[in-house]
């Protein structure tokens, strides 16, 4: 994937980094919006995957909104350029300060995970004059059949208000004279490449829909969330997921309501292939079953796979010659620092560049200074 003339660029910088193929994010961008488009689908990015400033104004570029989780992500999208009519607030914790800021900047939705978070921004936007837009999450109970860490929309998760509650929610609700419900949001998890779990999840919705008519709620937005998967295992294969496909689906099996409009937050499909993670070999270190190949970039700068046992492929730039089996280890104190075991790797040395594919969403956002390390840099392809 990466031409010779990349790999002797990459040699001028302090590693481990990030690299970023500009040009495959563009494609990306390309694709979603293209695909979306037909069903007239609004395409909000979730910046918790990846919220370098650089990449984040490329994806406002392309027109797409902003799904945020903190006080600070909402800053982070309205100094980048996003217009705060599409910019989303969600969390199952937001504090009083955030939701505060949120209003302020009257930005499109808060998505509301409990009664007394509504309670709360109700006070809140009291105290500051303003109505407030919410959207309520909801959990589906829909198993999105993915790892049981990026599980959020079944029953045991901590996220959204439950099915069996949502009664009572309007009846807490409609006395509110400084809330008004604009939507319902849904995200059943991460990573999700069996899409029957998004039927599944239009089913569910079809029946809160027809509930909220039931109940004469009115609701001019659904928002869908993200989820959809990318392939690690072959990302020069798949580097585009194949978004016509799962925005299909939804417009197949989604019964919407006249004038609704179907929002989604993609954070990892749209993020993840452009990114690698660019290490350079210390040492090779004899082990009893396989040799140990151990990286300057540990856990710290990736997390995935000492969290969720994540799987990324890993390749070396500076040999093709041999075949062995390595233990791709970083070199932070901890035994999860590994970034995979018995990989089969060309014969490998100390100097050499490995590349850990598929690391622009959940690594660089990810990174943390354990041990005092430095969090890593990251370089454009556009740039180098
Ligand atoms: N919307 C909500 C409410 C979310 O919680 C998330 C992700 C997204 C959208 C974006 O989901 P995506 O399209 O990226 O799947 N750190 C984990 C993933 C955590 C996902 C958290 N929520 C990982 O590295 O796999």
């Amino acid at each position: 994937m990466f031409s010779s003339e990349i790999i002797g660029k990459f040699k001028a910088h302090v590693t481990p980094f990030y690299f970023y193929d500009i040009e495959l994010l563009k494609k990306t961008l390309e694709s979603v919006q293209k695909a979306a488009s037909p069903y007239h689908f609004m395409v909000h990015y979730a910046l918790k995957a990846n919220s370098n400033p650089t990449l984040l104004k490329l994806i406002c570029e392309y027109g797409l909104g902003a799904d945020c989780v903190s006080g600070n992500e909402v800053a982070r999208a309205l100094e980048t350029g996003f217009t705060n009519d599409h910019v989303v607030f969600a969390g199952v914790g937001k504090s009083d300060e955030e939701i505060k800021y949120a209003l302020s900047q009257s930005i499109f939705s808060l998505n509301c995970e409990s009664i007394q978070e509504i309670q709360v921004i109700n006070g809140i936007a009291k105290s500051l004059n303003k109505i407030a837009n919410i959207a309520l999450r909801i959990n589906p109970n829909v198993n999105a059949n993915t790892h049981k860490h990026i599980t959020t929309g079944l029953e045991e998760n901590k996220f959204g208000i439950n099915l069996w509650e949502l009664d009572q929610v309007i009846n807490v609700i409609k006395p509110l004279q400084n809330i008004n419900l604009i939507g319902l949001h849904f995200h059943i998890g991460s990573q999700i490449t069996d899409l029957s779990s998004f039927k599944n999840l239009c089913i569910r919705v079809n029946e809160i829909q027809q509930w909220a008519i039931d109940k004469q709620v009115s609701i001019k937005h659904i928002n869908m969330g993200g989820g959809l998967g990318i392939n690690y295992n072959e990302p020069d294969q798949f580097p585009i997921p194949d978004f016509e496909n799962y925005f299909t689906l939804f417009g197949e099996f989604l019964e919407l309501q006249p004038n609704q409009t179907v929002h989604f937050e993609l954070g990892r499909s749209i993020i993840a292939q452009c990114g690698n993670l660019i290490s350079k070999v210390l040492y090779i270190k004899n082990g009893s079953s396989t040799d140990f190949v151990i990286l300057d970039a540990g856990m710290t700068d990736l997390l995935r796979p000492a969290l969720y046992q994540a799987y990324h492929k890993i390749e070396n730039l500076n040999s093709t010659k041999g075949k062995k089996k390595y233990d791709i280890v970083g070199p932070v104190c901890e035994s999860t620092d590994c970034f995979g075991k018995a990989i089969t790797m060309p014969e490998t040395k100390r100097g050499d560049l490995l590349a850990i594919r598929s690391a622009g969403a959940y690594g660089e956002a990810m990174s943390f200074t354990y041990n005092l390390r430095k969090i890593p840099s990251s370089i454009f392809s556009n740039n180098l």
